[in-house]
């Protein structure tokens, strides 16, 4: 009987992953820590303007955002159920931070201010934001992709990370 109270949430919590990630077209795993570490160095050491995470996940990118850019406005967009709610409570535990993770599908929303995009996806979510970023984007705006490239896009570096995949890390500057 008790066995009943871990296996339907067990249940819900798989259907829900799963559903999502037929619906959005990617599971929602993780840059590895490899990446997450890579990242550091890469990126700009002040922003002004908005940080994106297109596709948060569990939120341990936006957590990393947020502890290299306390001051910054941090956006991310996140579709599935349990993942989305897991980046609101680790936003909600560090406090008074000026990130959020919003429930919603970044592609019905406009990239406003953005000085930095952060996003893990697939390719036929980097075809359709080639022309999200250059229509939504201004010149200098920061894009960096792990493992997907935009499309006719040139990277300014490409970074290979010993991970379990070989990742790559794709820093991008909209001209
Ligand atoms: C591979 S995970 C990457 C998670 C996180 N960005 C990271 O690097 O650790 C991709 C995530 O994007 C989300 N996603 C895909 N398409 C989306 C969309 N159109 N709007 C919001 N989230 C989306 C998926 O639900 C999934 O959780």
């Amino acid at each position: 009987m008790a066995l009943i109270f871990v296996l339907i949430p067990l249940l819900i919590f798989t259907i829900s992953i799963v559903y999502f990630s037929i619906q959005t077209g990617i599971s929602p795993m993780p840059s590895s820590l490899e990446v997450k570490k890579a990242l550091i160095p890469l990126l700009p050491q002040k922003i002004d303007g908005k940080i994106y995470e297109l596709g948060s996940g569990w939120g341990s990118i936006l957590v990393q955002f947020v502890n290299q850019y306390p001051k910054a406005e941090i956006v991310g967009y996140e579709l599935s159920f349990f993942p989305w709610l897991t980046a609101w409570l680790r936003l909600k535990w560090l406090g008074g931070v000026k990130a959020q993770v919003l429930r919603k599908d970044f592609f019905s929303t406009k990239l406003e201010n953005a000085t930095l995009v952060f996003c893990y996806l697939y390719p036929g979510a980097m075809d359709k934001l080639k022309e999200k970023f250059e229509n939504e984007l201004s010149r200098g705006s920061i894009v960096v992709t792990n493992s997907f490239t935009i499309p006719g896009w040139k990277p300014l570096m490409t970074i290979a990370v010993n991970d379990l995949f070989r990742s790559k890390i794709y820093y991008y500057k909209k001209n």
